[in-house]
């Protein structure tokens, strides 16, 4: 750890993490808000998360982000002092520790509403299709309900799973039960006003075939992944015409919010969004 006891100490641990982008970010946040602050990558054996973890807040650490394939252990270590949003996706993405205790968040969902905001698509009284049913859209189901989507339709290559999560979600949430559905990819005709690539069919080359999918005006295809061209769901949204978004601001976004949770300040996404695409343009 940092002998300088004014620097807070951060860092992200995953498995395969070596790419991370969280350590620019937040350098990034830290300079705007003059926190001072070192972040650094942790790159855990796939079977000793748990004693990472407990040796980095041991050593002082004051925040953890967590990414693949971890979140869920994450979120079995910190099971006792949950958010909502972390309890309902499933997994957890921050980690603190406060009066001795671990505590969790996730911070994916809230990235999420940040960047549709950004983009001028608040989710308030729009109907959203989200494709895919792992875990990257777990998390962002209740954040968008909650922000007033007026229908959220779940549709998967495996059906089964979008039925089953739209079902357990219906069931958690019975306030929402009304809006929620789920089915096959053959069954995502409607007219909606955001659709949302939550599958990782962007990392193979691939788009998930979207049967009967019509695009209101306006409408915005959002791809969670992110890369430095348009990936192939978005040329084909863009083809029907849509506009088009990668998940390049939700990055940036979700970190904004474990920021905001470990530090009390909520940094500004907007002057780190243009750096990051310049970088990733040249990677
Ligand atoms: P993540 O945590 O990124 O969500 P995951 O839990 O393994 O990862 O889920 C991957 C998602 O992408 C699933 O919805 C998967 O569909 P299946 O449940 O049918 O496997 C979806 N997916 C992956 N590759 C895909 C492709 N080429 N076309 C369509 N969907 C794909």
């Amino acid at each position: 750890m940092n002998s300088d006891v004014h620097l807070k100490e951060f860092a992200v641990v995953g498995n395969p993490v070596a790419h991370s982008r969280s350590p620019a970010i937040h350098h990034h946040f830290g300079q705007q808000t003059g926190i001072a602050l070192h972040y650094r990558i942790i790159e855990s054996p796939l079977d000793a998360f748990t004693s990472v973890v407990r040796r980095f807040f041991e050593e002082g650490g004051s925040g953890l982000n967590v990414t693949v394939p971890f979140k869920q252990q994450a979120w079995e270590l910190a099971h006792n002092h949950l958010s909502q949003r972390a309890l309902l996706a499933g997994a957890v993405n921050t980690l603190w520790m406060k009066d001795g205790e671990l505590h969790g968040c996730n911070t994916d969902g809230i990235g999420l509403l940040a960047d549709l905001r950004r983009l001028g698509n608040d989710p308030a009284g729009k109907r959203i299709l989200l494709v895919g049913a792992g875990g990257a859209a777990r998390g962002v189901i209740f954040p968008l309900l909650e922000a007033g989507a007026s229908r959220l339709h779940i549709v998967n290559r495996s059906p089964r799973k979008a039925v089953d999560l739209a079902g357990q979600m219906a069931e958690q949430l019975p306030d929402f039960a009304h809006q929620l559905s789920g089915g096959g990819l053959h069954e995502a005709s409607g007219n909606w006003d955001i659709v949302i690539n939550a599958t990782s069919s962007s990392l193979s080359g691939e788009t998930p075939p979207l049967q009967g999918v019509q695009y209101a005006p306006e409408a915005l295809a959002y791809d969670m992944v992110y890369a430095a061209t348009p990936t192939p769901f978005m040329q084909a949204a863009s083809a029907q015409g849509a506009r088009i978004a990668d998940g390049l601001g939700m990055l940036v976004a979700q970190a904004a919010a474990s920021f905001a949770i470990w530090n009390g300040i909520q940094p500004d996404i907007e002057p780190v969004l243009p750096e990051l695409r310049k970088q990733l343009l040249a990677s």
